[in-house]
């Protein structure tokens, strides 16, 4: 059973705020978003845990964009739509592409320092660009010096308001809009938020497996919310898996940076061999799905739980220097990245699908626009572009915050509240479990092994079936309960993207990118060179 709503509310009963923009998410796609309105338009930023915790944080690699006078914005495009095997919007590619250096230069302005080399920005590779192009900060923390500039300009507008730890439980939608949204926060529990223009920036959802990159916050609301409110998501088949993330006990699956390989680290399997030569000729610098399927086989072949990044060739100092935090990540587990090698696999790490979004981030609902991770604009494809992401939130968070602040100056304040259909009611389901008898950290934990073994690098039919079925069992029950509180309400959501993503796994037949089918091993462009929108909710 889906419901609307994920929780009764009363108008009556519940405290309201009117804004002329809501922005949900303040990652740098929202905040990028913040940025645009003008100081005539107040704009209320909600995120639901504090204002540095979001995936653009621990971005590590950089941001591409053509600077070098030996690239072309034509090498970019095609770097990009290679990627993207065949599913990119090229038009939607050209523009983010074309549009990379301006807001590169943006975020120097809002006071971001980018790593330098010679008195000109540094620019790295990472695995299928052709080129040199990715901007990077602090040597492996981009996202943390991009956020803290932005936090701060954002911190300094006046017209910006920024409410941490407010959880966005559901978009509000009359008469066929959106028309703010129901958060809750501690200080004033249950709130009304009424906007003119809503702009999605909730980011994406990693935490729905056990292996992740992802931060906890990750939860896919946003994307949950939207469904609920009758918004087209798609692509929703495409997760891509990050091929390095540290495997040791007790790491929490941190992130290798893909600039490692790109500063010429090599994969090793556990015999010493460098495997991916044998794959293909871009070998360690391969694009990312590539990377992730061959060490998945590797993993196999050799019947070992992981493969290794070996940079002992590479000099040392200048290992050190360029990733200072996966030295002293690595470091704290007793390894020497100029010396040991690191054992890494693939995880979690980048939703491809979501929202889906036309060229200025508006979705299918009026009122409501949408960027970053927790949209499909047609940018990545089938697979994304490394560095591709913290680019894509900038143009097109950019983009939503001027089309709603445009929007929102056209229309007139007003402070009425309209009637809202399918409320939910206050009573629980008499067939229900009550909620306390539910042990929601089991259902999580169990949902994001499930997700790991039957819909992780490669999937199939029969894998594919047992998780909707064990799914589905569990959505029975959980989207029925009426939560008080986050843990509760983000496990609603994970099932509910989950449902989606293993429904759009099913669909395609075929393996193109990150959805990689060992029972329809091949690329089928006869039927599949298409995207395909998620069935709508009770649909
Ligand atoms: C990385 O540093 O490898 C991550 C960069 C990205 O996901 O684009």
């Amino acid at each position: 059973m889906s419901q609307r709503y994920l929780v009764p509310f009363g108008p009556k009963q519940t405290p309201h705020l009117f804004t002329d923009v809501l922005v949900i998410g303040a990652g740098i796609a929202g905040l990028r978003a913040a940025l645009e309105a003008p100081a005539s338009l107040d704009v209320l930023v909600v995120t639901k845990d504090s204002i540095q915790q979001s995936n653009s944080t621990y971005a590590q690699g950089g941001i591409a964009g053509v600077l070098s006078p030996e690239d072309r914005f034509e090498n970019h495009i095609e770097d990009t739509l290679v990627a993207g095997a065949g599913l990119c919007d090229r038009a939607i590619v050209e523009m983010v592409v074309r549009e990379a250096p301006q807001q590169i230069n943006d975020l120097i302005r809002f006071g971001t320092n980018f790593d330098e080399e010679d008195g000109q920005l540094a620019l790295t590779r990472e695995g299928g660009h052709s080129h040199r192009r990715i901007v990077h900060a602090l040597g492996d923390a981009t996202g943390h010096e991009v956020m803290r500039a932005i936090i701060e300009r954002s911190r300094q507008a006046a017209n910006i308001i920024l409410w941490d730890r407010t959880f966005t439980i559901d978009l509000l939608t009359h008469a066929g809009r959106c028309v703010g949204a129901l958060v809750t926060r501690p200080q004033h529990g249950q709130l009304l938020i009424w906007a003119k223009q809503t702009i999605l920036a909730s980011g994406g959802c990693g935490m729905v497996y056990r292996e992740t990159t992802n931060p906890p916050v990750a939860t896919g609301d946003g994307m949950a919310a939207a469904y609920r409110a009758g918004v087209e998501l798609r692509d929703m088949e495409f997760m891509q898996f990050h091929p390095t993330v540290l495997y040791v006990a007790g790491s929490s699956r941190y992130l290798i940076s893909e600039a490692v390989r790109g500063e010429g680290a090599y994969l090793r399997d556990k015999h010493g061999e460098r495997f991916m030569l044998a794959d293909d000729p871009r070998a360690e610098l391969a694009p990312r799905d590539v990377v992730a399927q061959a060490i998945v086989r590797c993993m196999e072949r050799t019947q070992h739980p992981n493969v290794y990044l070996d940079l002992a060739h590479l000099e040392p100092a200048r290992v050190r220097q360029r990733f200072p935090g996966i030295d002293r990540v690595c470091r704290g587990f007793g390894l020497d990245i100029t010396k040991d090698r690191i054992p890494v696999r693939p995880g979690a790490h980048y939703m491809v699908g979501g929202v889906t979004v036309d060229a200025q981030g508006k979705t299918t609902l009026p009122g409501l626009w949408a960027a970053g991770e927790v949209t499909s604009s047609g940018l990545h494809g089938a697979n994304r572009l490394a560095s591709n992401s913290l680019l894509e939130g900038l143009v097109f968070g950019a983009q939503c915050g001027r089309g709603a602040a445009e929007a929102a100056s056209q229309m007139p304040d007003s402070f009425v509240v309209p009637p809202l259909a399918n409320l939910p009611s206050s009573r629980v389901p008499k067939e229900v479990v009550p909620a306390p008898a539910l042990d929601v950290a089991d259902i999580t934990n169990s949902l994001r092994s499930l997700m790991v073994r039957k819909m992780g690098v490669v999937r199939d039919r029969t894998g594919l079936q047992a998780a909707k079925h064990d799914v589905d069992f569990w959505c029975r029950y959980v989207l029925a309960q009426q939560f008080e509180d986050r843990p509760g309400w983000e496990l609603q959501n994970l099932l509910t993207v989950a449902r989606l993503m293993i429904g759009a796994a099913l669909a395609r037949e075929e393996s193109r990118g990150v959805h990689f089918r060992s029972d329809f091993p091949q690329r089928d462009d006869q039927h599949w060179q298409r995207q395909v929108a998620s069935p709508a909710l009770n649909g």
